[in-house]
Formats: C-alpha cells, sequence, structure tokens
C-alpha cells in the first residue's frame, strides 16, 4: 500500500488489509510505504490513528518508510492511493513486470476511473473518515480476489 507521506492512506490502508487477511486466515504478507521520504520513522498521522482507533483497526505500530526499487521483488501487487504515488513509482520500475504490479486501489472498487483516495492531511476530520471508508470497500475487493487466487 503507497501513497505520499506514509502517514495518512497508506497505513490505513495496510492495517485494514492486514486485519482483513488475518480475519479469514489468508498467508499473504501486507505492508506499506510512501513515495516520499518526509516522515520517514514517524508514527501514523495522529488524526488517522484516532480514526482508526475509533473502527477498531488499531495501526499504531506501523513506523513510515519508503518505497523502494526492491519492492518491486518483495511484493506480487503494489496498490497506490492516487495517480502521482502511481506514477512516482512507474517511473521507478525496472521492467514491464514491475510496471504490471503497479495498480490505482480505487479501481478495485471503480474498475477503470482512476478515482484517487484524497489526501486527508491538510483537511478536516471528515477527510479522515471518508479514507476510512474508501480503504474499507477496497480491501474488501481485494480480500475477495486474494481468497480465490
Ligand atoms: P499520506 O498524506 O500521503 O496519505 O500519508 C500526506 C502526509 C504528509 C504530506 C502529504 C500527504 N506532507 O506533505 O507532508
Amino acid at each position: 500500500m503507497v501513497c505520499l507521506g506514509n502517514i495518512c492512506r497508506s497505513p490505513m490502508a495496510d492495517g485494514l488489509l492486514r486485519q482483513k487477511v488475518k480475519i479469514v486466515g489468508l498467508d499473504v504478507f501486507v505492508d506499506s510505504a510512501g513515495t516520499s521520504n518526509y516522515h520517514v520513522g514517524q508514527q501514523p498521522d495522529e488524526r488517522m490513528m484516532e480514526t482508526a482507533k475509533r473502527f477498531s483497526c488499531p495501526i499504531d505500530a506501523l513506523r513510515a518508510r519508503q518505497f523502494d526499487v526492491s519492492d518491486f521483488d518483495s511484493f506480487d501487487l503494489i496498490y497506490a492511493m492516487d495517480s502521482s504515488n502511481f506514477n512516482n513509482m512507474l517511473k521507478l520500475a525496472r521492467s514491464k513486470e514491475d510496471e504490471a504490479k503497479v495498480k490505482l486501489i480505487l479501481n478495485e472498487i471503480y474498475p477503470g476511473e482512476n478515482k484517487a483516495v484524497p489526501d486527508p492531511y491538510f483537511g478536516g476530520e471528515q477527510g479522515f473518515v471518508d479514507v476510512y471508508n474508501m480503504l474499507d470497500k477496497a480491501t474488501d475487493v481485494i480480500i475477495d480476489k486474494l481468497k480465490k487466487a
């Protein structure tokens, strides 16, 4: 799960998918990263942690890291939160195989629409709840696909 800072959207996506993988008993490794190095080593944004806790999916244990080209070797699927994250990862891709791993997460619920999970960082509380709800729906679809894989 990849966003810009790895302190708001991708930690929530990571937390939700991690929780669902555990609930259904799948052997899938989930992690997250940011395309920037702005917040490396930091806990998620306080507002995202609060929202996550409110919906019983705590993400306090996560520490931000920067996406690295080696992630193309470590992961089969790489979900970008918006087209900027998507394009930044494609710039790092070394092959068509790397490129094919990168998806826009909301295309899981709105196929082909290339919608973004809006960056909640500079907005109000509702933005964090909206992010939670979008990612809850998207990770449900991802889990269904992983169960069938
Ligand atoms: P995220 O949100 O990409 O969802 O983690 C942001 C966090 C920090 C900044 C931007 C977006 N920032 O500019 O520092």
